[in-house]
């Protein structure tokens, strides 16, 4: 992507300068613009050609039955997808009865930009009819970070080589038709025409659709208003049938003249309202947006966004390209995640249906760090959003017959539709990725009502779980047995070191919750004699250790296995779990993703710098990286064991995800826990910035290519900038009260009058450990 010719590298913004169909797909996906609830994809305003057309709606989905050909008690019966909604993009143009379609005729230039800035998407070119005749076309798109449910774009026509006549159809339009989806088991299973019609309306240039779906049982509203602009005579007629309302606009434009269309969009969806509701929903959100009015939607996304960068913005001198990267990932972040308010938070955001849709432990393992210390009121809602889903989560362990919660491995709704328990259910540690996310958040903002409200509750329900499903043996040791940690490459181990760490933390946290939260706990069932047992638990946790090794095993025994035979793989035979069975996989030392590895940055403090040293250099060869999980996590752990060139590769790689479409599936969607874990990579990985502790610790370290790194976080009310050169970091305080941080652990103060400013020691240089033959990060640059 960004290395075709097409693509500019800018600070600020994302630019396309020509429009090349081979990468149309990703380009809809880079492009694609959300506010966490309405995701809108970067498809061209007159909706052809396409790669894949979406438009998302936060929690709208349909159920289809997931078969099995052998089925088992417990497997889910019941997949969840994402579907494509009411399309509210589209504006078809005709120029002397040609319609605008850059197939035909002459493209004279294009140009769309995504300004991270401005939240808004634009687009000018300038096309030649195949009667040539030759039009300027200008549009700019946004979803509106402060109206919920609003998504709107300015329209503009104006003849380049004399009078033209023009005619304008701006549509909404139900079950659009949808290419065909590859073989990947991976992306969306297709779903024909989820829509069904309950009602339409066109009055004036008002118009509207309601649908529900058939199986979910969920109704949904579109509605749309515009301000047409356009000289004598300009006029308009509306119609609408069961899937289409459509405005249509007809005018002659001299030269010199200009039509403007102005299309706000509203949508509304919900699974208990009835239709009248729905209805008005959609009416009362778009006349607050007409009494915004265009220009106001525009000022107030930049307000907003003015306001997230001077909390989030990071800086990187010496890498232009990083630079770009980092911005476009925190603006996706944001996007994904800005006003979801209590709906999941999926692996592709609102970008597209890769996944099915659905939300997994990237969400609080890899996006709510970020939006913990840049914009937190998201991650709060994301996390009662989990609680909501409490019910779900409480009777999927009761049918396991365990106690506590069982949070589904995939979902939209809440229940688990994963069909592959052993990278499924079985990868149970997505219990302590919540729990751990409540911990942060509480820690990062004091929080203390959403501890008590929610916190308390997810802590006490997921140590319940880690209770019931571990034991302790004859001397006294707990285990946790047959779970699949994060390496999905290794299913149903015992003693999985990241899944105990994190079940341990766990544990603790919900004990000292209880004992904070008296009340709330004994609302809960919680006694001291349960939360004794949790922490007799957590204290007699197994943490597998092999001393002829001197290394942990990443689960009870594998460094027994047998290692998979990477040099008789070929470069096409990744991602392996499509080209080998799981039966072989499972039983050799090959790694998805940083699994250990992933464990010495989220609980570092329960390893020695020694250790980390030998356990990166001994799981290093052995991880192929086959999910975009992975990078950002070897970057932050490279750094730390003081491999700063190689940490500075594998920053490449998780920043350049998307832009470089390394996984060749970015057509798909964006992959938001890699996009989350370029920020992850600068600020914990170069910043050395860990927050397992009472105090926000740092250990800045800047590899060669970089001659600065800045960035700011916000800590309990405080904004705190870390500006950070080769020789020496400086933290400052742009916001709130003094703040106890320590470095390279010397604890410090640091107030809006006093920086403080430390040398930076640079680490001591190991020899590089080699990744499998073929899988050094760059090699898919
Ligand atoms: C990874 C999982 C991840 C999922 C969604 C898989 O390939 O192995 O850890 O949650 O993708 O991103």
């Amino acid at each position: 992507m960004i290395s075709h010719s097409a693509y500019a590298v800018e600070p600020w913004c994302l630019r396309e300068t020509g429009l090349h169909l081979d990468v149309l797909a990703q380009s809809e996906s880079v492009f694609a613009l959300s506010n966490g609830h309405v995701g809108w994809r970067g498809n061209l305003d007159e909706g052809e050609p396409h790669g894949l057309p979406g438009c998302y709606l936060n929690g709208v989905h349909e159920l289809h039955p997931l078969p099995y050909a052998e089925a088992g008690y417990g497997f889910p019966e019941s997949g969840q997808t994402v579907i494509n909604v009411t399309n509210g993009k589209l504006i078809r143009l005709l120029v002397d009865d040609e319609p605008f379609d850059v197939r035909y005729g002459r493209l004279r230039s294009h140009e769309r930009v995504l300004d991270l800035r401005a939240g808004l998407l634009h687009r000018v070119c300038e096309w030649t009819s195949p009667a040539g005749r030759t039009v300027r076309v200008r549009s700019t798109r946004l979803v509106s970070f402060t109206h919920r449910a609003i998504a709107a774009i300015a329209y503009e026509v104006e003849p380049l080589d004399g009078q033209v006549n023009l005619v304008v159809q701006s549509e909404l339009v139900a079950d659009e038709q949808l290419p065909e989806l590859t073989g990947d088991p991976r992306v969306a299973a297709a779903l024909e025409s989820p829509l069904q019609p309950e009602e339409h309306t066109a009055v004036g240039t008002r118009l509207r659709l309601v649908h529900c779906t058939a199986s979910s049982d969920l109704r949904l509203a579109a509605a749309a208003d515009h301000v047409v602009q356009g000289p004598e005579p300009t006029r308009t007629s509306s119609e609408s049938s069961n899937d289409v309302g459509r405005l249509t606009v007809t005018t002659v434009l001299g030269p010199g003249e200009t039509f403007r269309l102005e299309k706000l969009v509203s949508y509304g969806w919900s699974g208990v309202r009835s239709l009248p509701a729905v209805r008005d929903q959609v009416e009362a959100a778009l006349a607050g947006a007409r009494s915004t009015g265009w220009q106001g939607l525009v000022d107030q996304q930049r307000e907003f966004l003015d306001d997230f960068w001077r909390h989030a913005d990071v800086e990187v001198d010496g890498d232009a390209e990083i630079q770009q990267a980092v911005r476009f990932a925190l603006f996706h972040v944001l996007q994904a995640g800005a006003r979801a308010e209590q709906r999941p938070l999926p692996a592709k955001g609102l970008t597209g249906s890769g996944y099915d849709g659905h939300c997994f432990w990237d969400t609080e393992t890899f996006v709510l760090p970020l939006l913990t210390y840049t914009s937190p009121e998201p991650v709060a809602e994301a996390l009662r959003w989990r609680q909501g889903t409490l019910p779900a989560a409480r009777a999927r362990a009761r049918q396991l017959g365990l106690k506590g919660a069982t949070f589904p491995w995939r979902t939209i709704e809440g229940s688990e539709c994963s069909g592959y328990w052993p990278a499924g259910t079985a990868a149970f540690h997505i219990n302590a990725d919540i729990a751990a996310a409540v911990v942060r958040y509480v820690s990062a903002t004091g929080d203390e009502d959403f501890e008590r409200e929610t916190g308390v509750e997810l802590l006490v329900e997921t140590a319940r779980l880690w209770h019931s499903l571990g034991h302790h043996d004859s001397h006294g040791r707990f285990h946790i047995d047959g779970v699949t940690g994060p390496d999905e490459y290794s299913a149903l181990a015992d003693d999985n070191v990241y899944t105990n760490l994190m079940a341990r933390a766990n544990l603790q946290a919900a004990a000292d919750a209880a004992e904070r939260h008296a009340g709330e706990a004994a609302a809960l069932g919680v006694d001291q004699e349960e939360t004794a047992r949790w922490r007799d638990a957590a204290k007699a946790m197994t943490v597998a250790y092999n001393s002829a090794l001197g290394i942990h095993e990443q689960s009870a025994g594998f460094t027994r296995h047998q290692v998979w035979d990477f040099a008789g793989t070929l470069p096409e035979e990744y991602p392996l779990m499509l080209h080998f069975p799981y039966v072989d996989l499972y039983r050799k030392q090959v790694i998805k993703q940083a699994d250990l590895v992933l464990a010495m940055y989220l609980c570092g403090d329960a390893f020695e710098h020694d250790q980390k040293a030998r356990n990166f250099a001994y799981y290093e060869p052995l991880t192929v990286r086959d999910s975009s999980l992975s990078a950002c996590v070897q970057c932050v752990m490279a750094a730390e064991v003081g491999h700063l060139r190689l940490a500075y590769d594998y920053l490449g790689e998780a920043a350049l995800m998307d832009l470089e479409d390394l996984e060749r599936n970015t057509r798909d969607g964006l992959h938001i826990a890699s996009l989350a874990g370029t920020w992850m990579g600068l600020v914990a990985g170069f910043g050395g910035m860990r927050d397992y502790a009472d105090v926000l610790h740092f250990a800045p370290r800047l590899p060669e290519r970089l001659n600065r790194l800045a960035f700011s976080m916000l800590v309990r009310g405080r904004c705190l900038h870390v500006d950070i050169t080769n020789s020496r970091v400086t933290y400052a305080l742009t916001e709130g009260e003094p703040l106890r941080i320590s470095h390279d652990g010397e604890t410090m103060t640091v107030s809006r009058n006093t920086p403080q400013t430390r040398p930076v020691k640079p680490p001591t240089a190991l020899p590089e450990p080699a990744q499998p033959a073929g899988r050094r990060p760059g090699h898919l640059r």
